[in-house]
């Protein structure tokens, strides 16, 4: 466990930042913060490392994983054609939240891309992460650190509780900034295709290259996703999750949930305080006038259901438009892929 939290570039942290790299050369897996969420970090071009990676989280194994760079040349031994549209994706959001698929090179790690002859590829944009890629002179190939299926760690105590005993160890950055993780692109094709909402919304990629498709299993239950970890149920508390639309409902439900003795969470916002008394445990996500608070505290936010016991949750959804998109992907997923109510 190593902690760089309110990372200052002193020679004290940058020492134990080249620790962790250090594992990481030799072969470990080692959990790192950037600024979606904690990812769970193994040499890319080491299969035996990569193979730690799924053994330790319990991923399956046709599940894909993201490579992490620090630096833009360090695409040329991961990829083997770097199209125009990601180039000037590129430009504007790396380093930042965006993951963009490319054709791959022989020598990534097999496990790392599930057999696909693509892969993924982002800059991470936290500084920790990217003194800890550069000490490391390899690409990473890092999931989020969380245990399959769970919500993604936001902080170092997540995968700690997650993964202790797992792994190698932890670098403890303090909380991440966005809080879901990256928009996930193929821009493979003319027109470019969403595979996974993320920090970086469609409303800002077509801005920068024009139209992008979104893969239509995002639109609709009776859809394979394209990209093979969108498939999986995720980011579930053990608690079972409804979404409901009407906020009168919610205290119908909570009402209903108590008289069969269940214990009860209800997740809403700054804006909702007061408003589920009834309920066991209340929990408030960021506010609704501010999505990126309400990404921020997301998976927080369902561990704290798993904290409290609660076995029944209800929760309020959010406008379907720029980050909400994303919040209420991953909402969905949490609730077993049921549309809210
Ligand atoms: O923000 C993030 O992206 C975090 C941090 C740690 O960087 N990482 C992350 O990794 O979320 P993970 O493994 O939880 O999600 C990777 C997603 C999965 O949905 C996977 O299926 C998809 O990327 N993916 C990876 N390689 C792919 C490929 N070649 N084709 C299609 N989808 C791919
Ligand atoms: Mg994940």
């Amino acid at each position: 466990y190593w902690s760089v939290d309110n990372f200052s570039g002193s020679e004290e942290n940058l020492q134990l930042i080249k620790e962790a790299a250090l594992w990481i050369t030799k072969g470990e897996v080692v959990a790192f913060p950037t600024e979606t969420v904690y990812g769970l970090g193994a040499n890319a071009l080491d299969e035996s490392a990569v193979k730690r990676i799924f053994e330790a989280k319990g991923r399956p194994s046709d599940n894909p994983l993201i490579v992490h760079i620090s630096q833009i040349d360090q695409l040329d031994e991961l990829v083997l054609e770097v199209p125009e549209v990601a180039k000037q994706l590129m430009e504007h959001f790396w380093p930042g939240p965006l993951t963009l698929i490319f054709k791959k090179k022989e020598a990534v790690a097999p496990s790392v891309t599930a057999g696909l002859d693509t892969v993924a590829v982002r800059m991470p944009d936290h500084p920790v992460a990217r003194k800890l890629l550069d000490a490391a002179g390899v690409p990473v190939a890092a999931p989020s650190a969380n245990l399959s299926g769970k919500p993604s760690p936001t902080t170092a105590m997540h995968v700690y509780h997650d993964l202790k005993g797992r792994i190698k160890g932890i670098v403890d950055g303090g909380q991440t900034g966005v809080g879901l993780e990256s928009t996930v692109l193929d821009c493979q094709a003319a027109i470019p295709v969403l595979y996974r909402p993320g920090g970086v919304t469609k409303e800002d990629l077509e801005a920068v290259i024009g139209k992008v498709k979104v893969d239509p299993s995002l639109l609709s239950d009776d859809q394979t996703p394209l990209s093979p970890g969108m498939k999986y149920t995720h980011y579930s508390p053990a608690g079972t999750l409804y979404l409901v639309r009407d906020q009168d409902k919610i205290s119908e439900l909570v009402t209903e949930a108590k008289r069969d003795g269940k214990r009860v969470g209800v997740l809403t916002t700054v804006e909702g305080k007061g408003r589920y008394e009834e309920a066991d445990v209340v929990v408030l996500c960021g506010s609704n006038k501010d999505l990126a608070t309400v990404a921020n505290g997301l998976y927080d936010s369902l561990r704290k259901f798993d904290e409290q016991e609660a076995e029944v949750i209800f929760s309020e959804v959010f406008s379907y438009e720029g980050l909400g998109i994303a919040i209420m992907n991953r909402l969905e997923k949490a609730a077993g892929g049921q549309s809210p109510l």
